[in-house]
């Protein structure tokens, strides 16, 4: 269905994050007929370049990050036919009135996407403010980092909250795009069969993975000062725990879903000095071997001495009923064994066994896997006889529902869904203020347990799972990790 015109204002509009995903998703949505008429799309950024260049730039984009087959020459012309460009500077104002006059006096929604430092959401969102260009149909879409720990992401929430409204602000998590996290909502709440099962009664604990085989690539600045724990757990891992603990939402409707959402992240129990020891792990990637050669270690890669982590271990907890005494263990790094992101459901083992003495073999506890990328799926792992002779002997097999199979066709990417949210005015896939804020405090203390200990990150090679204490920290529990494949 065509969503209403729109005009969409890139700021960082030449920038990595437009010419890889945004510049893409928009033509994605061009190609299936999701624009009305006129829907403009406005680059800006501080390089200056006509209406041409900006067109040659985003030809070229999509040209290399489209697959062939899916470039459709006459869907692109009317695709290019909408941009524009114009040349802009937050820091002094020059161009704001160049960008009004681009925009006119058009009703149509105004997105403003910030895909730029955040260090500069505030002057943008001031100098639109101050040339009036924010009208009530207007929204403003950021990107993290939203701060670095509490206290920087209240600012930088009060410097866009001046001039926006709460419900004109979307905070973009990109994995509550992919639409195998959406599928986390659809199998727990459109099915009957999980939900009476999905607490502490029956629910050993859970494992959420997100392993990257990528190194440090082009973010030697942004990555140092940031480390795994920032980049990865304070958004992504978080909002994925959230999904699978929060309490069933009475609606879809965007407050519903990130009430229940707040409630878990306020639910965490804290882990602070004393704790930190014993349930978190932090690593940085030595030099070793991915992707089939050898690569270099993060300090090499960086060129500079570092401490930060590339990889985090943590054992959360969450202190309601629903989730006393299950453990949430996440991992995720960079250069890891292989690229898997997965959360993996643990539930207890059956009671008592009538299988003792007949050769049965061991009897695995059932695990629910959610492949979130690659090879997106549903495994529910069961035990079943050995099918032939031989007596009782059991097995485990998984019933296996991969999307690749079962659905054909090309899965959208996480920000053609956003974007369109964006212009339809939906929130639900968007972070509020409070639970960014909430999930930095539970982070905060982390941070400042490693800080104050002087903890080091431990040295891991490249390819392998990471810290050998990561795997101490399940092992602990009389738990291992999931072996993915
Ligand atoms: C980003 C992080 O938010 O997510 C990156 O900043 C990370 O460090 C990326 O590589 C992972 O996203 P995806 O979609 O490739 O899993």
């Amino acid at each position: 269905i065509p969503v209403d015109p729109f005009d969409f204002i890139i700021f960082g509009g030449t920038g990595d994050l437009s010419e890889r995903k945004l510049l893409p998703a928009l033509y994605y949505r061009q190609r299936d007929h999701q624009f009305s008429e006129p829907t403009r799309i406005i680059g800006t950024s501080r390089t200056k370049m006509t209406d041409d260049d900006f067109r040659a730039f985003a030809k070229k984009a999509i040209e290399s990050h489209v697959a062939a087959a899916d470039i459709d020459a006459k869907e692109l012309e009317i695709f290019l036919a909408r941009l524009s460009y114009v040349p802009a500077d937050a820091t002094n104002g020059t161009g704001f009135d160049a960008l009004k006059k681009a925009i006119g006096d058009s009703k149509a929604i105004r997105a403003f996407y910030m895909a730029v430092s955040p260090s500069l959401f505030g002057s943008i969102s001031d100098q639109l403010k101050q040339h009036k260009l924010i009208t009530p149909t207007s929204r403003i879409v950021v990107e993290k980092p939203i701060g670095r720990d509490l206290a920087s992401a209240k600012a930088l929430n009060d410097l866009v909250g001046d001039d926006f409204d709460e419900s004109q602000i979307f905070r973009i998590d990109h994995y509550l795009g992919k639409e195998t996290v959406q599928n986390l909502m659809a199998l727990r709440f459109a099915n009957a069969l999980y939900e009476p099962l999905w607490n502490s009664a029956h629910i050993d604990h859970v494992q959420i993975t997100v392993a990257e085989t990528v190194g440090l690539e082009d973010r030697v600045t942004y990555y140092d000062k940031a480390g795994a724990l920032r980049d990865m757990v304070q958004n992504h891992m978080l909002q994925l725990l959230c999904l699978v603990a929060m309490e069933v939402p009475s609606s879809m409707d965007a407050d519903a879903v990130r009430d229940e959402k707040l409630k878990v992240l306020r639910a965490l129990k804290r882990i602070n000095g004393t704790e930190a020891p014993k349930q978190t792990v932090r690593g940085q990637y030595r030099a070793g071997a991915s992707a089939g050669g050898p690569v270099k270690g993060y300090v090499e890669e960086l060129g500079a001495e570092s401490n930060t982590e590339t990889f985090v271990a943590i054992k959360a907890e969450i202190a309601n009923w629903r989730w006393a005494g299950v453990p949430f263990y996440l991992r995720t790094g960079k250069r890891l064994a292989s690229r898997v992101s997965e959360i993996v459901i643990e539930f207890k083992p059956i009671p008592h066994s009538i299988f003792n003495g007949d050769n049965a073999g061991p009897i695995f506890a059932n695990q629910l896997v959610i492949r979130l990328q690659p090879n997106e799926g549903v495994k529910q792992y069961i035990m079943i006889k050995d099918p032939g002779p031989g007596g009782m002997r059991l097995r485990q097999i998984s019933l296996d529902m991969s999307f690749a199979q079962q659905f054909r066709g090309r899965a959208p990417d996480a920000y053609e869904r956003l974007i369109m949210d964006v212009i339809r005015g939906n929130q639900t896939l968007f972070m509020r203020r409070d639970e960014v804020e909430a999930a930095w405090k539970w982070i905060d203390p982390i941070q400042n347990a490693w800080e104050n200990a002087r903890q080091d990150a431990q040295g891991y090679t490249a390819g392998t799972w990471g810290p050998s204490a990561s795997i101490a920290l399940i092992e602990r529990d009389g738990r291992t990790w999931h072996e993915s494949n």
